[in-house]
């Protein structure tokens, strides 16, 4: 097997199985947004990724994908139940979250969390050629770094934490919570997507492992007696910002978002919401606003309809099935109080859609709901301005999503305050095309200065930094 100087290590691998129309199998791209920023780095450094290729029990020899080298570590349905939907997404999401949902602490899926990390850790370092860097991604891989630094001492290591880290008074409820604190701390470079989670941060392994923090530096003693400097600070992730540009633009797009308008009776205002269907977005809050603002009478269905996109996610973890309950209630009540025969209320759709399909919603919606309770960064929000080449349509953004530190020319909102929220929501189907103006290009400034590739670009030169120091001791 050639041996790879760049590896990355995420929990799904950048593929999604296929199945085509003679009942052959094959692979995909998958859309994410990371997917999409690395693959130019991947090609040009001949890279492999390690992941899940997201079915239990599939276990599929390393292949080649459009110049990337994929190395599938394979789980078992009892580890899919105990990994990922339980300690990753039952423990470890909720409690990021600021407790939202309440965490279960459950020693076999902690097990489970440790043995499934080990084979990551043993599979990127079957692949990484000597003196490799690794990068590896987010919370289900926490105790990765520390393993690989173990096996793999010539290794330069970055991890990159997707999700929000919480204040220590929350994150010290955690049962393993100095592993976890170990773990991350076998990288060179930790990064997040706030300055306010890499303080957390710091803050954890102050007052757990008594390790000395100063501004980004933390000072962790290595096993051979020594000490070196792990930098732990924010590199705020974005989005492939032309790709979207580029689909704004295409007249088969456009005419899809007119088309969109008209399916909804071409009311005064669409309100958008898209979101994977998670109890961290807001979604009952928003639809909550939206109901009494119907009920209020200051707005009715022949001039505002809220579409909202719920693509499903994480289907047998408790939690879930529960909220889209609560969500599918809710959406019933407020349809069957003021739907009429012609006008919806709300358009909910439990579906995921392609990106052509997004953008055409971003382009026919006049107004984006990005109503998070936490989230590490939302990437819809910096999705929909990307998409607003026009400079037209308002953002209204929770100042508890990451990308509130980023886009203050958002109007912005506290979810919780149903009142408040209510304001915002009127204020933005109101606004002045003048204001819309302002404030959508001052965000689309931010979005395209720091898209996907300066922010993989900024990592990684962190990392080169941190090995041209080794290489020089
Ligand atoms: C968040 C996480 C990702 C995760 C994604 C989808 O964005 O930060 O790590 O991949 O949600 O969730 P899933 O459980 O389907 O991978």
């Amino acid at each position: 097997m050639t041996l790879a100087d760049l590896v990355v290590v995420a929990n799904r691998l950048p593929v999604d199985r296929v199945s085509d129309a003679d009942g052959g199998d094959g692979w995909r791209r998958s859309p994410g947004g990371l997917v999409t920023a690395l693959e130019p780095v991947m090609r040009r450094e001949d890279g492999a990724w390690v992941g899940w290729p997201g079915q239990p029990d599939l276990e599929v020899e390393p292949f080649e994908f459009e110049g990337t080298h994929l190395v599938p570590v394979a789980l078992s349905a009892d580890e899919v139940e105990n990994y990922y939907e339980g300690f990753s997404n039952d423990t470890i999401w909720p409690l990021y979250h600021d407790v939202i949902a309440a965490p279960q602490y459950r020693r076999v899926w902690w097990e489970a969390y440790v043995r499934v990390n080990r084979r990551f850790a043993e599979a990127a370092a079957s692949v990484a050629a000597e003196g490799a860097t690794v990068w590896v991604q987010d919370y289900q891989l926490q105790l990765v770094p520390q393993l690989l630094r173990t096996a793999r001492p010539d290794l330069t290591i970055g991890y990159f934490h997707h999700i929000p880290f919480p204040a220590y008074g929350l994150y010290s409820q955690l049962p393993w919570r100095r592993q976890v604190l170990e773990g991350l701390l076998g990288a060179d470079v930790i990064g997040f997507q706030r300055v306010t989670d890499a303080s957390n941060f710091a803050r954890a392994v102050r007052r757990q492992l008594r390790y000395e923090t100063k501004a980004t530096g933390i000072r962790v003693p290595d096993a051979d007696g020594t000490t070196r400097l792990a930098l732990a600070k924010a590199f705020p992730i974005s989005i492939d910002a032309t790709s979207y540009a580029d689909l704004a633009r295409r007249p088969d797009i456009r005419a899809r978002a007119a088309e969109i308008r008209e399916g909804l009776g071409n009311p005064h205002t669409v309100f958008l919401g898209v979101d994977r269907l998670d109890y961290t977005k807001g979604i009952r809050h928003r639809l909550k606003a939206f109901g009494e603002i119907l009920e209020d009478g200051r707005l009715g269905v022949e001039n505002a309809t809220l579409v909202q996109v719920a693509s499903p996610s994480r289907e047998r973890v408790e939690s879930y099935i529960q909220l889209r309950d609560e969500i599918e209630l809710m959406v019933g009540r407020i349809n069957g109080d003021h739907d009429t025969v012609g006008h919806t209320a709300i358009r909910y759709l439990h579906q995921a859609f392609p990106r052509e399909e997004m953008v055409a919603l971003f382009l026919a919606a006049d107004v984006m709901l990005v109503t998070a309770l936490r989230d590490g960064m939302n990437l819809v929000a910096k999705e929909y301005v990307a998409s607003r080449i026009d400079n037209r349509g308002v953002l209204i953004l929770s100042e508890f999503a990451g990308a509130a530190d980023e886009l203050g020319s958002a109007v912005r909102i506290n979810p919780h305050d149903i009142d408040g929220l209510k304001d915002a929501m009127m204020r933005a189907a109101e606004m002045p095309a003048a204001e819309q103006g302002r404030r959508m290009r001052a965000l689309r400034r931010k979005v395209i200065e720091n898209d996907i590739s300066a922010w993989s670009a900024s990592f990684l030169a962190a990392l080169d930094a941190v090995r041209t120091q080794k290489d020089a001791r």
